[in-house]
């Protein structure tokens, strides 16, 4: 038992003792009391020396259901794997249209929220909205969680620490926003009705078969970054893998097609957190740019970009194995011998779609010897800085093919200047004298267009605080804001007519008062063999990555914004796509309205990966919105333009 009684009384929603004075149990054919003493966590232990993590050693197997044979008021055929159930009462999701939501016949009920509770070992969590605090009608208002709450709103740690907060609240619905005025009705809008606080697989696992056949909507929480809203769902049952925390280095993981190091982390871990287990393995590892975005979560599903990846590819590419819980309720690995359709969908092909991941095997690389940074912004006349910029991406296939990594902006100032910076220049294996000579002309061609530039460098002998001082504290995305994202392949850089109408369509961009966020990158550096994985085949000769975005007025009504908000994928990105036709786009930093989202997000796999998804997952557990396979299905009473996780999830 790893759970006090104490502490998931202090945890749960669930009247004190509600469910022990009723429940009884059959464990080998004796009746007892249900509590958690007695069945709880509903799990067995794998023993031995089996590569597992920690939290994936305790597990539901058929042996424990088996134990758990009756429940007076609950049937545990409820928490039944699959291939288990023969009752055709017991398998509602497919004859269902909607997904069973709060105030259904079909919802729940009390006991029955409390008997996932008790299995869990206490783990289930009732939803409480992160601003409810602020508002009257939550009843649990309180002014100075609510200051709290509201000056900190911005800082992502206080999201990464609450069950059901997510970073791009817009796309939850910008329901129960922290407010001044308590009058106000909080609702629960997109959020997920109940969480489990996971911390064994065992627990996602009686999530996954409740969930199922329950016709539940099912939702995945790690960190809530996500771009799109995927990890936000209205009436969901959530499981918040954030607290799968472990990290194990193998010095000499042997696979198939690879021999070396590597890291084995859970599905919560962190850029930060691996990053700096690398440095004390005294190694390299492949994630994301930000702080908290976590790696084998959404980061790794959607392809995963990398300051790495000019040397070493996507972060997929990194994967040796996968440790997951399928639609059916089993976890199992998937790595190049053993369910190799779900190893490669796993890898780019999108995330909340197939499964749920527990833990991510990954390549590491070598300690890097020197790492230099380099950061510079400009402020110049429009006709100067675009000379500059021009120079710039025209040598970005260049810079990419010697394996540094940028990352840029540019910004209108509105008074005929623009802002261009790039922080960081990231150079791998590069010492700052290197940089310096290596930039020197570039720096040249912008001073031949009048724009001098005094960049700062800072050389570093490993990977982690080179990354350290690229990065600084995300913040969670404001409600006024939306981007969109374009790949760019190095033709359309090469090519010079390519490029003319590339560059015209992304300067259009700023000339309409939008702004420019982009990295020089590549997926598929060449001296790498890049692995049969679902990464989008775009990325793979990317040289330009492009995230456009727009802000408008706080005074907008929904209308407007969603007006706005249309325009804007529509009208102002048309130029972008006609400049590169069938190329494509980056799902995990997408448009949440992008045309042919099957095509431009996903590519040729697409097919392959939908048919793939509909076997893996019949009765569409899992769903990501503009994921593969979402075409069945659709939030209801959604406004065209602000498409958002705040309604019913139903079949088309
Ligand atoms: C500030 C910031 C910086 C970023 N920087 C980069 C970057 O440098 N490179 C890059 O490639 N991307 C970057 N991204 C995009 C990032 O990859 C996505 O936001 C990604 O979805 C985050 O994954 P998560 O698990 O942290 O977030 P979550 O919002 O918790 O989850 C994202 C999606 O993954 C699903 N999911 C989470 N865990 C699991 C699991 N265990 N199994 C199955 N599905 C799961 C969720 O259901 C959801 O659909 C950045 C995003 C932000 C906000
Ligand atoms: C059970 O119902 C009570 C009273 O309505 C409520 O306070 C409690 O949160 C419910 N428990 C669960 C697990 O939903
Ligand atoms: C269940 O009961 C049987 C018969 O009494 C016994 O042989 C078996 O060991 C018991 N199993 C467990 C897990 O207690
Ligand atoms: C749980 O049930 C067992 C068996 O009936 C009983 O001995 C125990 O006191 C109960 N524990 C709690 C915390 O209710
Ligand atoms: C089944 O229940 C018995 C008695 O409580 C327990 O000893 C045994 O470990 C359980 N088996 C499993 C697989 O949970
Ligand atoms: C539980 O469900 C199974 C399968 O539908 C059924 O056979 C069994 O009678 C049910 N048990 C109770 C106590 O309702
Ligand atoms: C966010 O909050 C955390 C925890 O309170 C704090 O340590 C951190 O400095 C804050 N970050 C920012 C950017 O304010
Ligand atoms: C979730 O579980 C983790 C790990 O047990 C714990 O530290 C954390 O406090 C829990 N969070 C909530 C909100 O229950
Ligand atoms: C334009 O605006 C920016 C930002 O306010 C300012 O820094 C800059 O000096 C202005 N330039 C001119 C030419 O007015
Ligand atoms: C760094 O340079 C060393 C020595 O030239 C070389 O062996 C190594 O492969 C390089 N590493 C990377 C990541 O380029
Ligand atoms: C810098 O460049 C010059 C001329 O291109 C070259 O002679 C010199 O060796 C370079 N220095 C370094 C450290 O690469
Ligand atoms: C580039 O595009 C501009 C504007 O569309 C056009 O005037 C110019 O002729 C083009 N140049 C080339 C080399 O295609
Ligand atoms: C839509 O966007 C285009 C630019 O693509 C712009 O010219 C037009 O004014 C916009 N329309 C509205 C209604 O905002």
């Amino acid at each position: 038992m790893f759970f006090s009684y104490q502490a998931f009384l202090l945890a749960s929603c669930i009247p004190v003792g509600f469910w022990a004075s009723a429940q009884t149990i059959v464990v080998n054919d004796t009746k007892i009391a249900a509590n958690l003493s007695t069945v709880a966590p509903a799990a067995e232990v794998i023993s031995g020396n089996s590569g597992l993590l920690d939290e994936e050693t305790s597990q539901l197997t058929d042996a424990v259901l088996a134990n758990l044979t009756d429940l007076s008021l609950t049937n545990i055929s409820l928490f039944a794997f699959a291939d288990s159930i023969t009752s055709k009462k017991d398998r509602r999701a497919p004859s269902e249209s909607c997904k069973t939501y709060p105030g259904d016949a079909s919802w729940p009920n009390n006991m029955t929220w409390g008997m996932l509770d008790l299995l869990t070992g206490g783990a289930l969590i009732k939803t409480v909205p992160i601003a409810s605090p602020c508002y009257n009608n939550w009843g649990n208002y309180d002014a100075a969680r609510c200051k709290y709450v509201t000056d900190k709103f911005s800082n992502v740690s206080l999201h990464l620490a609450d069950p059901s907060s997510v970073m791009f609240p817009l796309w939850e619905g910008t329901t129960c926003m922290p407010t001044a005025d308590m009058t106000e009705s909080c609702t629960l809008g997109g959020y997920p009705s109940y969480i489990v606080n996971v911390t064994k697989v065992a627990q996602m696992q009686l999530a996954v078969n409740f969930a199922r056949n329950q016709n539940l909507r099912l939702v995945i929480k790690n960190t809530g970054h996500d771009f799109l809203g995927r990890s936000s769902g209205a009436g969901a049952l959530s499981v918040w893998t954030n607290h799968f925390k472990s990290i194990v280095f193998e010095e000499s993981y042997t696979a198939t097609d690879y021999s070396g190091p590597a890291i084995k982390i859970g599905a919560g871990v962190e850029n930060k957190e691996l990053y700096e287990a690398a440095e004390k393995f005294g190694v390299t590892a492949v994630g994301g740019l930000c702080t908290t975005v976590g790696v084998a979560g959404g980061y790794i599903a959607g392809g995963g970009h990398s300051p790495m990846s000019p040397h070493y590819g996507m972060g997929a590419d990194q994967v040796l194995s996968l440790g997951v819980v399928t639609a059916d309720g089993r976890f199992v690995t998937a790595d190049a011998t053993q369910n190799q359709d779900l190893f490669w969908a796993l890898r780019g092909g999108g995330p909340s779609s197939y499964g749920i991941v527990t833990s991510a095997t990954l390549k590491v690389y070598p300690k890097l010897p020197a790492v230099a940074i380099m950061k510079f912004s400009f402020t110049a006349s429009s006709a100067a800085a675009w000379e500059a910029i021009k120079a710039y991406w025209q040598a970005v296939p260049s810079f990419i093919d010697d394996g540094h990594y940028m990352y840029w902006n540019v910004i209108p100032l509105g008074n005929g200047t623009i802002s261009f910076g790039i922080y960081p220049w990231f150079a791998p294996n590069t010492t700052t004298e290197q940089l310096k000579n290596y930039t020197a002309p570039l720096f040249a061609t912008f001073a031949s267009y009048g724009v001098d530039v005094t960049p700062t460098y800072q050389e570093f002998t490993s990977y982690l605080p080179a990354w350290h001082a690229s990065t600084d504290a995300e913040a969670v995305s404001s409600i006024t804001r939306r981007s969109t994202s374009r790949l760019f392949p190095r033709e359309y850089i090469e090519d010079a007519t390519k490029f003319n109408q590339t560059f015209t369509a992304l300067k259009s961009i700023i000339d309409l008062g939008g702004v420019l966020v982009g990295y020089g990158i590549t997926g598929g550096p060449a001296n790498v063999s890049i692995p049969d994985n679902a990464v989008n085949p775009a990325w793979r000769d990317t040289a330009l990555f492009v995230i456009p975005a727009v802000s408008w007025g706080a005074d907008l009504s929904r209308e407007e914004v969603a007006a706005f908000s249309m325009n804007f994928t529509n009208s102002w990105l048309q130029p972008l796509r006609d400049a590169s036709p069938g190329v494509g786009a980056y799902a995990n930093e997408g448009d949440i309205m992008e045309p042919d989202f099957q095509q431009s997000f996903w590519g040729t796999p697409y097919e392959r990966l939908y048919a793939f998804k509909r076997s893996v997952d019949p009765t569409g557990l899992f769903y990501a919105h503009e994921g593969v396979g979402s075409e069945d299905w659709y939030v209801t009473g959604q406004l065209e333009g602000l498409p958002t996780q705040n309604g019913k999830l139903c079949r088309v």
